[in-house]
């Protein structure tokens, strides 16, 4: 799998753009990451979309990126956001979403309701598409059948698969290759299914990650995991080769931040450059 080219004769359009909904009052840092690792892997540009609380921490962090600010509800985005995002969201867009919105296991019905109503804006516009964490457990309570046209690349860990399968954890460690296929045919989507030996699938297709070390079982690795493929796509990836490629990438720096932090001591937001040193060996 290759790394997308970068023309000498280019500039920060020809890299894409990644429009990035994360974050709430309790997860700040998700926004963070997501947002962080999108540009590492080296997308023209990433927006931020989130309330004003969690804009203002990661502006005080990340001077690269733009910000949308979105009508809050409480800990989380409102309903009014998909008005906002909507406007935002032109062809060529890709989106991410789903990275700490909400604390909450039980997501308000708010919250259900504006992520069924993106789920359907992202859909209708045919926006390539990254969806993590509450996105997805919002998408398992859904009463709608979304189907995505495998635009959409879904990175659930076994907990978040087994809602979406309506299964437990067991069943999906059993057999993780299938179980990410089942979701894959169910949703039309990729779906790459996180832990030791990440899997990734499309249809019948699967492919099995090798890369990564027990440093990446601590809080927010995914959330970097999530901005490594949206900035994969952002540069014209197919969404199946950002995954492969996007796992293999956090996998490495995961094994490279190791050597100098230990297995123990690496931190989620360390990741971000051993992405771009992983990325400079590649080469
Ligand atoms: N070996 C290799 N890789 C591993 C291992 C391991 N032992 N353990 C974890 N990983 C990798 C996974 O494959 C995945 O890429 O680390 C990443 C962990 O991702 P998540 O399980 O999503 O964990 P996390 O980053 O904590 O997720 C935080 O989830 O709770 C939500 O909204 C919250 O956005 C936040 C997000
Ligand atoms: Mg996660």
């Amino acid at each position: 799998m290759h790394l997308p080219c970068r023309p000498a004769d280019s500039n920060k359009s020809t890299f894409g753009s990644v429009l990035n909904i994360a974050g709430s009052v309790h997860f700040r840092g998700a926004a963070y990451l997501s947002t962080v690792s999108a540009l590492r892997v080296g997308a023209g540009y990433a927006t931020l979309a989130a309330i004003p609380p969690v804009i203002d921490a990661v502006a005080a962090k990340l001077s690269e990126a733009i910000f949308l600010p979105l009508p809050q509800d409480g800990a989380t985005i409102s309903r009014d956001a998909v008005f906002t995002l909507s406007s935002q969201i032109k062809s060529g867009t890709i989106c991410s979403f789903g990275c700490g919105i909400s604390a909450l296991q039980n997501a308000s019905v708010n919250l259900s309701e504006t992520t069924d109503e993106l789920l359907n804006i992202f859909i209708q516009k045919r926006t390539p598409l990254v969806l993590d964490a509450d996105g997805l457990n919002l998408l398992a309570k859904s009463p709608i059948s979304f189907r995505f046209g495998n635009r959409c690349v879904m990175t659930p860990h076994p907990m978040e698969l087994a809602r979406l399968l309506h299964t437990d954890v067991e069943q999906i460690q059993k057999n993780r290759l299938d179980a990410a296929r089942e979701a894959s045919k169910k949703y039309e989507a990729i779906v790459l299914l996180k832990g030791h030996r990440t899997v990734i699938a499309l249809g019948e297709h699967g492919e099995i990650n090798e890369t990564g070390n027990s440093a990446l079982a601590k809080a927010g690795s995914g959330d970097c995991l999530t901005g490594v493929i949206a900035g994969l796509l952002a540069q014209k990836m197919e969404p199946f080769d950002a995954a492969v490629l996007g796992a293999h990438i956090h996998g490495l720096a995961g094994e490279m931040a190791s050597k100098d932090f230990s297995e123990y001591g690496v931190l989620a937001s360390d990741l971000p450059s051993y992405i771009a040193r992983i990325i400079r060996d590649l080469k």
